[in-house]
């Protein structure tokens, strides 16, 4: 079990969903029903091929392994733009968003190549497992595959806002860089407070 990797966040799962800028000291959360999808079929040039996440329901905080691969068709370079949504079930059938407070919400992001040299100064080790496996976690990104086997993370107590109650969500995250659009993808979450 490796501690987590801010890095790995980044680069994995802000793709999916917003990430807590700050740690803390908060109740128990658990997160079930996940599923994610590509949104344009897998067809755009940056796809996710696959992401296995265990155990479901996860328990924050606690531990969670996680594989990944992703695909790109294009080098990803700076300025490389995020476009977040986050919407939360009030009532059956019914979705509103919720605004991006302290980073976490609906978000754009102008450069995730920027946001992540903040977490991992350049010319430093790329943290684990990104290191292990060789994989790069700064800008470019050469075209390929990059795939990431069964890691273990210990998921950190995360402060969340009080609008991320219990509940179901769904997040759509767009990457593009100008007027280019670059890949899509979506997450169905429910959240539940201990
Ligand atoms: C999320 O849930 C909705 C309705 O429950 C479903 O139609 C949609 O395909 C799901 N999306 C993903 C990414 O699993
Ligand atoms: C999982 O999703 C379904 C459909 O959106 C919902 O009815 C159910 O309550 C969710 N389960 C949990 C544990 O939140």
């Amino acid at each position: 079990m490796k501690s987590l990797a801010l890095g790995v966040l980044l680069l994995c799962l802000s793709l999916l969903w917003p990430t807590p800028a700050e740690g803390g000291s908060s109740g128990f959360h658990k997160v079930s029903n996940f599923s994610w999808e590509n949104c344009d079929d897998g067809h755009d040039p940056v796809v996710i091929t696959s992401l296995e996440v265990e155990p479901v329901p996860i328990t924050i905080p606690g531990k969670v392994t996680i594989a990944m691969e992703t695909k790109t068709s294009v080098p990803l370079t700076s300025p490389l733009k995020a476009v977040v949504t986050l919407e939360k079930e009030m009532t059956p059938g019914f979705w509103l968003q919720i605004p991006c407070i302290k980073k976490i919400g609906s978000c754009t992001y102008k450069d995730i190549c920027e946001t992540i040299d903040s977490f991992i100064p350049p010319g430093t080790p790329c943290p684990e497992p990104l290191h292990t496996y060789g994989l790069p976690c700064h800008c470019p990104f050469k075209k390929g595959t990059y795939s990431l086997p069964k890691s273990g993370f210990q998921v950190p107590a995360i402060q969340l806002p009080p609008s991320l109650s219990s509940g179901n969500y769904r997040a759509q995250t767009i990457l593009s860089q100008g007027h280019t659009h670059l890949g899509c993808f979506k997450i169905n979450v429910s959240l539940a407070e201990k």
